[in-house]
Parts: structure tokens; C-alpha cells; sequence
């Protein structure tokens, strides 16, 4: 094979779905990461020499210093999430490097763990399963593990874009009254009856369930801190499966000690894979590693997105998401 037709070089930084693998091995000249080894900045940097573009996920620092150091042969960066904070595009687009997502097919897997960590959350869930496996259930009884009231209640949903819209189309089926604070307003064709809050501040005193669906950014890190707590209904149910840096976990974790939050549901932490050890100690709080797209079919079809967009872009066509 000459240079010219050379199949193109991709570097995965960490392992993908088996299907996924193999398509990227049928259609690339791939190196994979077979042990699914978090590189250093350094390990990534030294492994993408030679190499026409990377598969990265949130694992992956992408920041301008980082991808400064990266040799001049990487043109494409498709990251394997729909959240790119991990990633500087600006300082990628300045070096000629082309920023993919993989934004829509995870819409529907986010937004059924919304509802799971809701309804789980607001149920006690995990304290119900604890029980039986701990051998501590003795008997039903009319006072056991009474939870939040889910039917009928107000939802208030931070981020109204693809997942925070699915999220209420689910929530409607549970009779819930939708509210929500986004940057702009959303058609009424998309609003389908919800309330507009402009003002972030007033979505918080309606939500009896607080939905955080909006992406990581200077705007919204840290969102969620004492003062706006302090805004919500007393016992209000705080749920967020975008990013743990929209939360305070300092404030979060006093707010579930004191009963100010009946209860939380949690995919995301920041700093995860660690998370703060306030929250190992509340039996009110539902805690989940990150799976909101964790399903045979999304998964798949997030790396389908990735490589799509690979195969785009080494064919000179515009990649159907590109960022920035
Ligand atoms: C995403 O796609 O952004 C998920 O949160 C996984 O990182």
C-alpha cells in the first residue's frame, strides 16, 4: 500500500466495545489500548506519535497544553462521550485539529437513568435493596421506608437540551409538572407546556425534583451551592446525571444530613472516579457510577458515531459533529 492510499492511523486511549473494535480494526490502521489503561498526558502524547487521529473519552485531558504536545501528524480528536469539557477545541482549532462528538445517540440511555436515579432516590431504592441483602428484613410494615411522593409533582429541569427534553417526556408519563431553566427558550412545538424560568434562580423554589441535565461550563460549575439550595422546597429531590461539577458536594452533603434534600440520585461526581466520602455515609443519597450511557446499544452506537465521524473526515467530507 503507497502513502497515498494508506489506510489511516487511529489511536483509541481507551478500549472500546467489542463491535466497535472491530469496525475501527476492519476500517483503520488501529493501535487500541487492549488493557484499558488510563494513559498519563505524557503516555498519550508518546503513543500518538505517527498517528492520523485519537479516540478519546472523559478520561482523557485534552487540555491546550496537551494537545500542543501532540505530534503534528493527529488531525482528528473524536471524543467517545457528547460532553467535551474534557477537551480545549479552541486550542485543538488552532492547531488544524478537528474536535468530533457523539451527541444524540445517548439521549434516551441519559435520560432513563434520570428516571432510574428519581424514582430510586425519591423510593429509597437501594436502602429497600440493602435490607433484604443484609437479612435485616423481618417483616412488612406501614411506616417501612416511606419515601417522596414522585406522581404529580413539580420537576424542574436545568438544561433543557436533548436529555433534560427526554427526561421530561418520560417524567409526563408520571403526571409531572414540567419547569425548566435554559439558555434560551424552546419553541412551544418543543416546550410542550412546560414553564420557562429565565432566571436560573426562580427554576429552584418549583422543583420538588430538580433534574440537572445541562452540559460542564465556566456558567454552570458549581451551579448547585448552599445559597440556591437554600432556594429549593424543603425536602426536595436533587438528581444529576450530566457532570459532578455543576454540584457543590460540600453543600449537597450538608443539605441530605440536615433533611433540606429528602434524597439524591447521582451518576456524576466531580473529581470522579472519586468522589467525596460525605456521600458513602448518607443512606438519602443513590449513587451511581456513571452509567448513563451504559448500554449494549448505546455504547455500540456511540463508537459507531465516533468512527462515522472518522470516516468522514478521512474521506474530505464535512464530520456530522464536528465541534466549535
Ligand atoms: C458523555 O457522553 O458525555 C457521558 O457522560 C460519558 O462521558
Amino acid at each position: 500500500m503507497t502513502a497515498a492510499n494508506r489506510r489511516p492511523k487511529i489511536l483509541a486511549a481507551r478500549l472500546l466495545p467489542p463491535n466497535v473494535e472491530a469496525r475501527l480494526a476492519r476500517d483503520f490502521a488501529a493501535t487500541s489500548n487492549p488493557d484499558d489503561v488510563i494513559w498519563s498526558a505524557d503516555e498519550l502524547v508518546a503513543r500518538a506519535a505517527g498517528h492520523d487521529g485519537m479516540v478519546v473519552a472523559s478520561s482523557e485531558k485534552m487540555t491546550a497544553e496537551v494537545i500542543g504536545r501532540l505530534p503534528e501528524s493527529v488531525r482528528i480528536i473524536a471524543t467517545f462521550s457528547v460532553g467535551y469539557e474534557h477537551i480545549d477545541v479552541a486550542a485543538a482549532a488552532r492547531r488544524g485539529i478537528v474536535v468530533t462528538n457523539t451527541p444524540d445517540v445517548l439521549t434516551d440511555a441519559t435520560a432513563d437513568i434520570a428516571m432510574l436515579c428519581m424514582l430510586g432516590a425519591a423510593r429509597r431504592a437501594w436502602e429497600g435493596e440493602r435490607l433484604l441483602r443484609e437479612g435485616r428484613w423481618d417483616r412488612w410494615a406501614t411506616t417501612m421506608l416511606l419515601g417522596v411522593h414522585v406522581t404529580g409533582k413539580r420537576l424542574g429541569i436545568f438544561g433543557m437540551g436533548r436529555i433534560g427534553r427526554a427526561v421530561a417526556q418520560r417524567a409526563r408519563g408520571f403526571s409531572m409538572e414540567i419547569h425548566y431553566h435554559n439558555r434560551s427558550r424552546l419553541p412551544a412545538d418543543e416546550e410542550l407546556g412546560a414553564t420557562y424560568h429565565a432566571d436560573p434562580e426562580a427554576l429552584l423554589p418549583v422543583s420538588d425534583f430538580l433534574s440537572i441535565n445541562s452540559p460542564s461550563t465556566p456558567q454552570t460549575r458549581k451551579f448547585l451551592d448552599a445559597r440556591r439550595i437554600a432556594l429549593l422546597p424543603d425536602g426536595a429531590v436533587v438528581v444529576n446525571t450530566a457532570r459532578g461539577d455543576i454540584v457543590d458536594d460540600t453543600a449537597l452533603i450538608a443539605a441530605l444530613r440536615s433533611g433540606k434534600v429528602a434524597a439524591a440520585g447521582l451518576d456524576v461526581f466531580d473529581g470522579e472516579p472519586r468522589l467525596d466520602p460525605g456521600y458513602l455515609e448518607l443512606e438519602n443519597a443513590m449513587l451511581l457510577p456513571h452509567i448513563g450511557s451504559a448500554t449494549h446499544e448505546t455504547r455500540d452506537a456511540m463508537g459507531y458515531c465516533c468512527l462515522d465521524n472518522l470516516d468522514a473526515f478521512f474521506a474530505g467530507r464535512p464530520c456530522p459533529n464536528a465541534l466549535g
